[in-house]
């Protein structure tokens, strides 16, 4: 017996292709525009049409929610000089999952519907061919989904994913466009705080997103030269951190930079949760004005907070994630060209390949302890709040 080809070598007769979509769910990353322009344009190259989803999935699945409609169709002029802008022309939404629409019942109950069918159904009704889903591990998720779906369900439809965070937490591409201007702006942050601390003496702190995964908050600490850093992957007690800033005051250094994670939490404790929402991931926020009074206490030193927050998602991507978004979006057509589906575009430099969704999706990318970046950051005396530096 034979075992089933895999959904992502499966050939799609990609000379039937007239019409795409593209969709952008989950939170905006600078670098998104980017996918669409070059995705439109490459596509238009083949004499395809490309319409646009409106927030997500949402423009289909609720059109009523529309007046002027839930798709957009991408011509030219759509996506022209749109690749240095900051988030997506289309919008974007972390709510309302198709593969997990929450109903609420009349007695206030929330039950959970999977609507890929009818999300299948009305792509057909659209005349799509193919799916660009650009989106972070939530919405290539719910990608991995609809294409199982469709294989299942004759839907005939190609679906390719492109990876976009600003947390970098995606397995299987060494990248995700919106990374990197990121960590340039909490990097320009940090190089700020320095002389305000110096000039008071006091310790920042600095709260940078990234959810699970301590990617920006390591890359732009180091880079900047933050002297403490706290991360999800390394536990932290907080005397290690007080015992590194005695020990600069007792240097002469009366001030220290303190970079803390969104998703760090102590040694035994929790993560800090500024909301629970219904169907979405929770919301992370509050550690650094956490670690900013502990370390007050623990050292008799005045602290401040700043907190970076959607600073960090918005404005004009870095050159190099404009040049990652504009790579992935042409990828992601090439692929369709190809007949691929179920895969998604990831970075493995030098070139851009296709791997499988459910490989990308399987697991979060954390940060290595025993990566180089890690071992410079320890080799430059940064704590990290699991040891004396
Ligand atoms: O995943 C990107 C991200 O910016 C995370 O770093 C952060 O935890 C979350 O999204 C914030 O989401 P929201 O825009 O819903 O507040």
């Amino acid at each position: 017996m034979t075992s089933p080809e895999p959904l992502h070598s499966r050939a799609i007769d990609s000379g039937k292709i007239e019409r795409i979509a593209i969709s952008t769910g989950g939170g905006d990353a600078p670098g998104l525009n980017a996918v669409i322009r070059a995705a439109t344009r490459a596509a238009h190259r083949r004499g395809w049409e490309v319409i646009g989803i409106r927030d997500g999935f949402n423009g289909i699945m609720a059109p009523e929610e529309y007046p002027a409609g839930g798709t957009i169709t991408l011509t030219e002029s759509a996506v022209r000089g749109i690749g240095h802008l900051g988030g997506t022309i289309l919008g974007t939404t972390n709510r309302g999952n198709p593969t997990r629409f929450p109903i609420t019942d009349s007695n206030g109950s929330v039950r959970y519907e999977d609507r890929s069918v009818e999300l299948l159904d009305r792509l057909g009704d659209l005349g799509v061919q193919a799916l660009i889903s650009v989106g972070g591990d939530g919405s290539l998720g719910i990608a991995h989904h609809l294409c199982e779906t469709a294989a299942n369900t004759n839907h005939a439809v190609q679906i390719i994913g492109v990876p976009k965070t600003i947390d970098n937490d995606l397995d299987k591409t060494t990248s995700t466009f919106g990374f990197d201007t990121a960590v340039s702006f909490a990097s320009e942050s940090i190089d700020r705080l320095f002389t305000t601390a110096e000039s008071h003496g006091r310790i920042m702190v600095v709260e940078v997103m990234g959810r699970y995964a301590g990617w920006i908050a390591v890359s732009a600490g180091i880079a900047s030269g933050a002297h403490a850093i706290l991360i999800p992957e390394i536990p932290y007690d907080l005397e290690w951190v007080a015992q590194t800033i005695r020990t600069r005051d007792a240097s002469g250094a009366k001030y220290s930079v303190v970079v803390v994670a969104e998703g760090a939490a102590p040694i035994g404790g929790e993560m800090t949760v500024l909301e629970h929402v219904e169907g979405a991931a929770k919301r992370l926020g509050g550690v650094g004005e956490k670690v900013a009074a502990a370390l007050g206490q623990l050292t008799g030193k005045e602290t401040r907070t700043v907190v970076l927050g959607h600073l960090l998602r918005g404005g004009s991507p870095t050159a190099f994630d404009r040049l990652l978004g504009l790579r992935f979006g042409a990828a992601a057509i090439r692929a369709i060209e190809e007949g691929r589906t179920g895969i998604m575009v990831a970075l493995a430099p030098p070139t851009v390949e296709y791997v499988p969704l459910i490989e990308a999706t399987h697991r979060q990318k954390l940060v290595p302890l025993d990566s180089d970046t890690m071992l410079t950051g320890r080799d430059l005396g940064i704590c990290f709040g699991d040891q004396l530096p």
